[in-house]
């Protein structure tokens, strides 16, 4: 998994609670800690899950309220800072998922090419609706659903509903 994932997971933990907090969190991890956390370097999916482990137990919330944490850090906050670049010309849910597949094939193109997550996203006839797919080996799927109905939440223009795990029904307003 891409460092900036970790990156972007350890400012959220930062910033809802404090940095002892993600310390005590990232001590209890096997994660290796003589070099700095880099966003650029790519790192073991292990330590992606021990550190979700680690920080559901530490401060006894489930893995949603983890995901509903990152989401929405990483798109209100990391994403407009740091990668402002990439999302330039995103001005609506519709753009961002018209883009999703590609945004992660770039950025996701050091990692090993059968790790990059795959977003098929189909339009209606009408437009009114859309159908995404999740397609990765990694199976995060409730990341992927509040991952989705965070763009929805950010954009105020569409809601969800989940068809399978790996397939949601977008409705635009
Ligand atoms: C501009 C916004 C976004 C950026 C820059 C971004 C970037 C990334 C990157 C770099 C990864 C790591 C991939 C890897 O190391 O293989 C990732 C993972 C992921 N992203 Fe995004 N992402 C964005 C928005 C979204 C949205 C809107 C969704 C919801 C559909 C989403 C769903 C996921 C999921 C589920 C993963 C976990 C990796 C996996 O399952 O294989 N992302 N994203």
């Amino acid at each position: 998994m891409k460092g900036l994932i970790f990156v972007a997971y350890r400012e959220a933990i930062i910033k809802k609670f404090d940095s002892k907090v993600w310390f005590s969190i990232f001590e209890k991890s096997s994660f290796p800690k003589e070099f700095p956390l880099l966003k650029t370097e790519i790192y073991d999916d292990k330590y992606f899950f021990e550190l979700l482990e680690i920080s559901a137990k530490e401060l006894n919330v489930e893995y949603n309220d983890l995901y509903e944490l990152f989401a929405e850090y990483f798109l209100n906050e990391y994403v407009p800072k740091n990668l402002f670049y990439v999302v330039e010309n995103i001005r609506s849910s519709r753009d961002m998922f018209r883009n999703l597949d590609l945004i992660h094939e770039i950025l996701s193109l050091s990692a090993s090419l059968e790790l990059i997550p795959r977003f098929e996203y189909t339009e209606a006839d009408d437009a009114k609706e859309a159908i995404l797919i999740y397609k990765s080996q990694r199976k995060l799927y409730d990341l992927f659903y509040i991952m989705t109905k965070t763009v929805c939440e950010k954009y105020g223009d569409c809601r969800i509903e989940r068809v399978a795990s790996e397939k949601l029904k977008i409705v635009y307003k």
